[in-house]
């Protein structure tokens, strides 16, 4: 399609571990398999974004270790173009530890070299920024770098996309760079300290345009998406119902299929349900990366 999406972000080696249940504080269990996936948002939202249809440009930084180097295989596997990642010679490449007990997964992340992304790492690939369309980020990286980034993006008359997860507060005129924030649930309270209870989800959601951020996508899970885009009515959309195999990269597949859209220059509804579709896709397989679907797949989903 001739669509380019750049991110700045996280590269983690996802450590899964399956169980019957999790472990109380102190016991040990014993667990069903454990798989190494390579994952992290930043590079899970890069691969997504590529098998979804568009180019990709990876920035971020991984140690100089094993994990890194098939975490960067990964990437070129896939096709996203990894110029932009760096090997830091001091720190070792970021870990995610995922528990998937139950349907449900808990995770620690460890960000070693992802931590040591700085704003000279976005400049010196200024670049990557400028031949995109669309420019994807999270929050799996030093708050500075993601001001960087979406400073120069917004500079470069680019679409800059935040997915602000995990949930942080952000700092003052970050928002004002952003034409799309694109929190869940929980993100979305933090961020605004409003309860989504009956009116509250439309509230918050005006509160973020308020604060200088374009437009507003909320995601809901099953329950779809909620769309606030300035002088026009909000938009729900709903969502689609899956057997969960593994929620891990919903919603990276949900943002990169957003990504893709939009920087194919479709509407905000049209992207948000080509997104929903991705992310419903995600679910149903193990595994960040492994698990991203394809946009043949996309396009045939019936639901
Ligand atoms: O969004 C899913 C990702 O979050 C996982 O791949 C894991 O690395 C964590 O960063
Ligand atoms: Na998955």
């Amino acid at each position: 399609t001739g669509a380019t999406v750049a991110v700045v972000g996280s590269l983690n080696m996802d450590i899964v571990v399956q169980a019957g249940r999790a472990p109380r504080l102190g016991e040990t269990i014993l667990g069903e398999a454990v798989h190494f996936i390579p994952g992290g948002k930043g590079a899970n939202q890069a691969v997504a974004a590529t098998r979804l249809g568009a180019r990709s440009a990876m920035v971020g930084a991984v140690g100089r270790d094993s994990f890194g180097q098939m975490l960067r295989k990964s990437l070129i596997d896939q096709g996203v173009d990894d110029s932009g990642v760096r090997t830091s010679e001091s720190e070792t490449t970021g870990v995610a530890s995922i528990l998937l007990a139950e349907g449900d997964n808990s995770i620690i992340v460890v960000p070693g070299a992802n931590g040591g992304l700085t704003p000279a790492d976005v400049e010196g690939n200024r670049g990557l920024i400028e031949e995109a369309d669309v420019l994807l980020l999270q929050l799996e990286i030093p708050m500075e770098a993601v001001e960087a980034a979406a400073c120069l993006g917004r500079q470069a008359g680019k679409k800059v996309i935040l997915n602000p997860a995990p949930a942080r507060e952000l700092p003052a005129g970050l928002l004002s760079d952003i034409d799309v924030i694109t929190p869940n649930q929980s993100e979305l309270e933090l961020l605004t300290g409003i309860s989504l209870d009956g009116e509250g989800l439309k509230a918050a959601m005006e509160r973020l345009l308020e604060r200088g951020a374009g437009r507003v996508v909320t995601t809901l899970g099953e329950d779809g998406t909620a769309i606030l885009e300035p002088g026009a009515d909000w938009i729900r959309l709903s969502g689609h119902r899956v057997k969960a195999v593994d929620t891990t990269g919903a919603g990276d597949a949900f943002n990169a299929g957003l990504a893709c859209a939009l920087a194919e220059g479709r509407t905000l509804p049209e992207a948000a349900a080509f997104a929903n579709k991705a992310a419903a896709l995600a679910v149903t397989r193990l595994g960040a990366q492994a698990g991203m679907p394809t946009r043949e797949e996309v396009e045939g989903f019936q639901q």
